[in-house]
């Protein structure tokens, strides 16, 4: 029998009957229906802080605001425990792990089997993007974990009104999520962060069905099931289906000194730079950068053959490290209040810290492992110490943002003028430049290369990996497929109307390992090219890579000091040498996809090469 311990607030009868059937299997010691409110946000911040799985800060320094210390082995994504479970392998492709969706829900449903004993399964209605907006799309996430219902509460649009948008009969995207860790009688978390082994964990996709399964972990993308699973996963599947478009890709709105907007979103891999790039400061005087969205974009065609593009997150889950008053005031300002920590540090005054917050650490902190932690501190190896974790994230509300848009929620989207690729690469890539058309800007996209970050635990940091148009870890099909889809889209407007496509690199290093570009707020000397761009002015030269600013036409005003003539000449070269090696990484990066990979892909590759032999 499943007790209920609220009532069940919707007449939706295969909803009811879902939710029902997975708490027969899971055993919960009851089912909670959550209604979004900040009664319910509040009592079970207050249940995390009794159970001792976060800690309140003090709230003359962070207002209303946890944090919460995962276990050492639950920090990130875990993309070998990811899985595309479509029919066939050949659906999932070359990128993405699969397992047979008949086996893998014969070995998740026995993962499953009384796996919510103790605890309470709490059932998530949430919309991801404007509350009954055309573009949007509603879930229902069934979980075990009250961090993960806080952040749903933060990251999305939750509860009873999302219901009354659902209806009786409308469609809802199921997806289950449990730690995977049941509680025997009179036991309970005491502080201990809940999670399965890795080998138990599975985060699983089934395209077909638009279902997904998660278990055994709590963390991030792995378990706010609307974010990285839905939102990604799923929604590409959709997207290709009904002919639109679902992005990993920041999206700002860029204003000029005579008050004119444009539009303009950027796909990075996880931990380059969409968030900074997003609340960016520009350092050129008159310019205005202000935020739609930070990871996620849905783009439709308007009625006037523009794309336009909605942010269907409602929060954003940042990067901590690295985040300060100088490289993104408007991130320290969406988290100085209402804000829920995960694997920072905590000061003895009962605040956080991370590296690269902007001041040094006080002389006693407890690091994100809850140890003591002195500056200078070395593990066995001489290494340092890092208080934070490298992955440690911000959840923040989107509307505690000083530098978010008037109009980020309109449900129409906003048009697109600029799509931006780019990675982390300390050589060959230059500072920026223009695709030669659309197709060409798609061989770009799918050819985007980066040094990988701490945002995925199961990936070698620090080599160069292609992760293509930022997605490797977040198609939910054949990634060849993927870049078809692309190719069709450029073929359903006039190049006028399609967004200009542009390849930014804010990461390139000299022979002393230092950053050659000064980035954050300076990058919008290159957003300034890029508007220019679009309207079919700015100096470029036509090169073999593609249109390539001439040093002049990048403003440097302020900063010639720390970028040089020199500098600014290197950063804006073809590296022809470099660009020769890139060519062979990017035929062995095609070669995987087979008679998937289009053929406009390979007339491409190419005329690159040609271009490059000249
Ligand atoms: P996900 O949330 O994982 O998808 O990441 P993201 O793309 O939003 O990355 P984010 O903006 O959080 O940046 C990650 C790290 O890159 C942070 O430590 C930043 O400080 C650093 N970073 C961002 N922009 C720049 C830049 O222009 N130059 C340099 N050198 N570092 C940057
Ligand atoms: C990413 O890794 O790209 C993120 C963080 O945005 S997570 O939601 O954990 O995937
Ligand atoms: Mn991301």
């Amino acid at each position: 029998m499943v007790k209920y311990l609220n009532s069940i607030p919707t007449k939706h009868a295969k909803l009811v009957k879902w939710v029902e059937e997975w708490a027969e299997i899971c055993r919960p010691e009851g089912v909670y229906w959550c209604d979004g409110s900040k009664e319910e946000y509040d009592r079970l911040c207050n249940e995390l802080v009794e159970s001792k799985l976060a800690i309140r800060l003090n709230p003359e320094k962070r207002p209303n605001s946890l944090l919460f210390r995962s276990d050492p082995s639950d920090v990130a994504r875990v993309e070998a425990r990811t899985y595309i479970a479509s029919k066939t392998q050949e659906e999932a492709g070359p990128t993405n792990n699969w397992i047979d969706p008949v086996e893998l829900k014969k070995t998740m449903l026995d993962l499953y089997k009384n796996c919510m004993t103790g605890r309470i399964m709490y059932v998530i209605p949430f919309s991801m993007g404007p509350v009954g907006s055309k573009i949007a799309k509603i879930g229902v996430e069934i979980t075990d974990s009250a961090y993960v219902v806080i952040n749903m509460h933060v990251m999305t649009r939750v509860g009873t009104k999302v219901l009354e948008v659902l209806g009786d009969d409308g469609e809802f995207v199921e997806s289950m999520h449990s730690v995977g860790k049941p509680l025997a009688p009179g036991e309970s978390d005491n502080g201990i962060w809940p999670c399965a082994p890795m080998e138990k964990k599975y985060i699983a996709h089934f395209p077909e069905t638009r279902q997904i399964w998660s278990f055994g972990s709590g963390y991030g993308g792995n378990a706010l099931l609307g974010k990285k699973c839905l939102a990604l996963r799923i929604a590409s599947v959709q997207a290709r289906d009904e002919g639109w478009m679902a992005e990993h890709m920041l999206i700002l709105k860029l204003t000029n000194p005579k008050g004119e907007v444009k539009y303009v979103t950027g796909a990075f891999p996880s931990a380059c730079g969409k968030t900074n790039l997003a609340m960016l400061i520009p350092t050129i005087p008159g310019w205005k950068v202000e935020t739609v969205g930070d990871d996620i974009a849905w783009m439709k065609f308007g009625e006037d053959g523009r794309l336009y593009a909605i942010n269907p997150e409602a929060g954003f889950f940042g990067v901590a490290p690295g985040t300060s008053n100088k490289s993104n005031p408007n991130a320290m300002a969406s988290c100085a209040k209402d804000t829920i920590f995960t694997n920072v540090a905590l000061t003895d005054d009962g605040d956080v810290w991370w590296e690269g917050i902007g001041y040094d650490a006080p002389d006693h902190l407890i690091d994100w492992k809850g140890k003591d932690w002195k500056p200078g501190q070395t593990d066995a190896e001489g290494k340092p110490v890092k208080a934070a974790h490298p992955n440690a994230r911000f959840t923040a509300r989107a509307s505690n943002c000083p530098a978010i848009a008037s109009n980020w929620e309109d449900p129409a989207g906003v048009p697109i003028s600029a799509f931006l690729f780019g990675g982390r690469r300390p050589s060959t890539l230059p500072l920026v430049y223009q695709s030669k058309n659309w197709e060409h800007g798609v061989f770009i996209g799918a050819t985007v290369g980066s040094e990988v970050t701490a945002a995925a635990l199961d990936v070698k940091a620090g080599t160069v990996r292609r992760d293509p148009f930022a997605m490797l870890p977040f198609c939910g099909y054949n990634m060849g497929d993927y870049f078809a889809h692309w190719l069709e889209t450029g073929k359903k407007s006039s190049a006028d109307k399609l967004p200009k496509i542009f390849c930014v690199n804010w990461f390139r290093k000299n022979a002393d390992g230092k950053f050659m570009w000064p980035g954050f707020g300076d990058n919008s000397r290159v957003l300034k090219w890029i508007f220019e761009r679009c309207d079919n002015a700015g100096e470029y030269v036509d090169t073999a890579i593609g249109l390539m600013p001439t040093p002049e036409a990048i403003d440097r005003t302020g900063i010639e000091d720390e970028v040089s003539d020199e500098d600014i000449k290197e950063l804006l070269t073809v590296d022809k040498e470099g660009w020769l090696k890139e060519l062979e990484m990017i035929k062995e990066h095609f070669a995987k996809f087979g008679s998937h990979l289009p053929k406009e892909l390979e007339a491409q590759l190419k005329g690159l090469e040609e271009r490059l032999s000249k």
